[in-house]
């Protein structure tokens, strides 16, 4: 699974997150900017990591669960955050080890494109929100892997690896390219409602040089990186028949 590789690389990984242009200036800010006032919401943070954003939702006032399945990430989440948030380590490809209808939201930052199947993880995070609950989650843009490898099946949902560098060292990371039909298919066929399909610009207050040059221009407005989607669950289930 893609925690594994979080394992080899966590801290490194973590050094970048926090200084990144693609984690600190747009999917985290562009995170936060839909889940909005958080003071006493009850969030699972699902694939933490090492636990940035966990962060900025305690220090606005929300009560903070998380898991991630790289055991490594989970312990640079517990130096960052000690007790201020309950976290452990779990596969999400398993049912997750909460009560139903638990949390207010449940965020889902950069993880679901390591995943097959999105299915049962999705029909569990129905099950663990409240009614009228909120799924917020990014994901790699299905579009970025077509315009990078034009020769594919963008239709077909399949592995992928891409090269990067964290913190100046190499690593690899393996994906699930899936097309955006896939996507939204995905999400209402667990039950929950989309309302927001974005595809946000940079935070205003990313630093000149981290900024591509083209939108610190003035040229382009924002940059094709990760889709973001939110999506809520029913306050009232129907059941067929009734
Ligand atoms: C790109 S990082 C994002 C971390 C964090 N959400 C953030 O935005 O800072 C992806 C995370 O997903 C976790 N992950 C990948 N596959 C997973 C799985 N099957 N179950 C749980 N966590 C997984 C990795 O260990 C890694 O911490």
């Amino acid at each position: 699974m893609g925690a594994d590789a979080y394992d080899s690389f966590a801290v490194d990984y973590d050094t970048e997150n926090g200084v990144s242009l693609l984690n600190a200036y747009y999917e985290r800010p562009a995170v936060l900017g839909m889940i909005g006032d958080a003071q006493g919401r009850h969030i699972l943070d699902a694939g933490c990591g090492s636990g940035p954003l966990m962060a900025e939702l305690i220090e606005r006032g929300a009560d903070v669960t998380g898991f991630d399945g790289s055991p490594a990430m989970i312990d640079l989440a517990r130096r960052r955050l000690g007790d201020a948030a309950t976290l452990g380590v779990h596969d999400f490809a398993e049912p997750l080890p909460y009560e139903d209808e638990t949390f207010d939201d449940v965020v889902v930052s950069l993880v679901l494109h390591y995943l097959k199947d999105w299915d049962a993880p999705l029909a569990e995070i129905c099950r663990v929100l409240k009614p009228g609950g909120r799924f917020i989650a990014s994901v790699n843009h299905p579009f970025v892997r077509q315009f990078n490898d034009p020769q594919q099946d963008y239709f077909a949902t399949k592995q992928y690896s891409e090269e990067y560098e964290f913190d100046g060292h190499p690593a690899v990371l393996t994906f699930w390219h899936r097309p955006l039909h896939e996507i939204v298919r995905a999400v209402v066929g667990s039950g929950l409602d989309l309302r927001v399909l974005d595809e946000p610009a940079p935070s205003p207050s990313t630093p000149i040089d981290v900024m591509p040059p083209r939108i610190a221009s003035g040229e382009r407005s924002a940059f094709l990186s990760f889709l973001f989607l939110s999506a809520q669950k029913p306050r009232m289930q129907y059941r067929e028949g009734v």
